[in-house]
Parts: C-alpha cells; structure tokens; sequence
C-alpha cells in the first residue's frame, strides 16, 4: 500500500524498543499519543490526549469540514507538545514521527501532517505516513500482541468494512458499504426519532425501553446480494416512513422504532460478517479470531450478534477498549512504530490523500464505494 513513496532505514536493532510520537485529525477529532513498542510485541502508550469536536458539531447534525479543518489547526502543535510534556520526553528521545496522511476530510488530515512534518524536520527524525485504516487494524495490538492474521469488522460513524490484517501493510478488503456507514444509519435513524447527535448511544438507551419492536418490520439490506458489501441507505427511508405512519407519535412507540432499527441494523452487520469470517477461515484455517472496531461496535446489541456468528464458526470476539476502537492518536503511534521497525518511513513531501485504499486491489475508483457526508469511507 502506498510504498512508492516510502523508503527503508536500517529499522530498530533487533529487540530494541521504538518510541513514536502519533498524530491524528482525520475527522473530527484531534488527537496525539506516544506509543513505545517493546522488542516482545508488547506496546505501551506512554501519554495521550484526544479533543473531541461533536459540541463544535452539534448544532449541524454532522461533522462540518471547513470548521473541522479550522480547529485541528489550531489544536495539533498544543497537543504534540502537551504529550511531550506528559511522557516526560525530548524530541530526541523519539524513533520517529508518525501522522495520519489518509484517507479522511483533506483539510483536516493536513493538519496533523504538516505538523509532525515540521517536527520530524525540527527534530532531525523519520516522518512516518500512517494510513488511518491501518492504524484501525492494528489498534488491537495495544492492548495485546496478538499475532497475524486477523479479521477487521471496522463500524464506525466513516467507516463501515470488513479486512482481513494479514500483516503490516498487508491487509485485503473483504467489504466496504456501497453508501452510508453503520454509524450514519444510527445517526440518521436517531434523528428521525428526535434524538441529538451523535445519535447512537442515544438511540441504543431509547431502544432499551421498547416492549414491541416487531411493530416496526424494516427491510433487509441487499436480501439477496452475496458479497460482504454493505448498504444502509434505505434503512434511514424506512424509519422515517414508519415514523410518519405513526399518527400521535408517543414514547412507547419512538422507543419500539428505535429498538427495530438497531435489531435491523445489528442483524445486516452481522450477516455480512458471517460471510467474511467464512471467507476469511477458508485461507486462515487456525488464526480465528474477530476484531470488531469503531464507536458501532460499543452498542450491546451489534456486539451481540456477532458474537453470536463468530462463536457458531469457533472464532474468538475481540473489543478493544473504545478509547482505541474510536479514532485515536495511540493507534497512528502504534502503527507508525511498527513500520519503523520494518525499516519503512517516508520522503518529507508525501502528500495527504482524502481517498487511500488499505489494499491496492481494493477498489479505490469502485463507483459502488461511495463516501458520505463525513468523507470518503475508502
Ligand atoms: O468511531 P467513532 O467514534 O468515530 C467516528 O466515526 O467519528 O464512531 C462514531 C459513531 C457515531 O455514528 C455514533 O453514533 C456511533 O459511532 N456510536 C454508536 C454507539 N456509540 C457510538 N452507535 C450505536 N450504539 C452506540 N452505543
Ligand atoms: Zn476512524
């Protein structure tokens, strides 16, 4: 992925530590971290800060770019440093500086880029241009040094795909949404129903107070498509349909709604993913293990039913805490890291990219991968 850029250093000495500072402003939030990865696999993160915008946000319902772009801006070099200062290190204690180059809201990717390319030439150390994704795959590996490969079931409010991490820079898309991301669909649901935004946790707490979500019969999503693809489009149609056919609408009914679109919702995430661990297990017949990532696989509900498809195929279910399955600066670190001690890093002007594929036979011009109103879901 992306290698004609990067280049190769002679790496860490064998059983060594690599210590990288991490960058992150892709979307919406603004983030930095210091991740040191032990010679035994095992990665610690010695600080961390994430500065969340959705109160920035909120009064548009969605992330808005131009002001995302602004304020990661603005935050970036305060929060490299504040790690810094938190980690107790000097510049010159670090292996390498490692931000997001992509893909993401450009305006805001530029940001953390051009600022760990501005320290990584200050401090006279190796710029590291993680790919967001890859940082995502990766996350699990802080909190253990789970070997390759690995199944990636990614739901987040950009992302919705399914990855099987073969290796650093080795990864195949399985999947990916031909529209909306999982966590536009509880959004969009949750909006419907009234709710505020980001619209998930506050839809799951509305669903937990229904007593008959079968009132509500929502459509399957791509009933009869056999790809590990996803679509939530005509989800957000259907709630809204049935909310209007409400006459009076009252809380019991709002709460039933809400319960039928996570149990729609959950049920379409994990049936996709049964196809891809099928896949998956079919080349990898021992490493049996899912990964889900992403603020959608926090709700009790999607962890859940795939839980329950994982176990019917032997396979073990793996959630990160959400501080690292939500996007973080600890990840880019992490990755950055693991590169580095590949001997890879990249030339000083690597460009950010607002689209950037995790496998380059992964579709990037796919006219059926689209990219919604919080970027490209690559
Ligand atoms: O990973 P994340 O924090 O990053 C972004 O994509 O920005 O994911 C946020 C998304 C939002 O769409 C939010 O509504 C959804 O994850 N989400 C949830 C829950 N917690 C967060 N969706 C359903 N149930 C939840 N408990
Ligand atoms: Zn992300």
């Amino acid at each position: 992925m992306g290698m004609a850029l990067s280049h190769t250093h002679p790496g860490a000495q064998e059983g060594q530590p690599v210590t990288v500072l991490g960058l992150e402003s892709s979307c919406d939030d603004s983030a930095a971290a210091i991740v040191r990865l032990h010679g035994d696999g095992r990665a610690e993160v010695l600080a961390e800060r994430v500065i969340n915008q959705n109160s920035d946000h909120a009064p548009f319902g969605g992330v808005v770019p131009e002001i995302a772009a602004r304020s990661h801006a603005e935050r970036m070099d305060h929060l490299a440093r504040e790690v810094m200062e938190e980690a107790r290190l000097e510049f010159g204690a670090l292996d390498a500086i490692a931000a997001t180059a992509g893909p993401g809201l450009i305006g805001g990717v530029m940001a953390a880029l051009m600022t760990a390319k501005g320290l990584a030439i200050g401090a006279g150390k190796p710029l590291i241009a993680v790919n967001h994704l890859e940082g995502h795959a990766l996350s699990p590996r802080l909190v253990e040094p789970l070997p390759f490969p690995w199944l990636l079931l990614l739901v987040s409010g950009g992302h919705t795909q399914l990855v099987s991490v073969e290796g650093v820079g080795q990864m195949t898309r399985l999947g990916s949404t031909i529209d909306d991301a999982a966590g536009e669909a509880f959004d969009k649901s949750a909006k419907v129903l009234g709710l505020g935004f980001p619209g998930g946790p506050a839809l799951e707490k509305l669903a937990a107070e229904a007593t008959d979500p079968s009132r509500f019969p929502l459509p399957r999503m791509l009933a009869h498509d056999k790809s590990c693809n996803f679509s939530f489009a005509g989800l957000k149609t259907a709630v809204k349909r049935s909310y209007d056919a409400v006459e009076a609408p009252t809380d019991a009914n709002r709460a039933d709604l809400a319960a039928a679109a996570q149990a729609a919702i959950a049920a379409h995430l994990a049936e996709r993913t049964g196809r891809a661990l099928d896949l998956y297990a079919a080349h990898n017949p021992q490493a049996r293990v899912l990964v889900a990532a992403g603020g959608v696989a926090a709700n009790t509900a999607v962890r859940k039913a795939l839980i329950r498809e994982a176990e019917t195929r032997g396979f073990r279910t793996l959630f990160p805490p959400l501080k690292y399955c939500t996007d973080n600066a600890a990840m880019i670190a992490l990755a950055g890291a693991e590169r580095f001690r590949l001997g890879i890093s990249d030339d000083l002007d690597v460009p950010a990219r607002a689209r950037w594929p995790l496998d380059s036979g992964a579709a990037s011009d796919d006219p059926l991968l689209g990219s919604g109103k919080k970027g490209p879901k690559a």
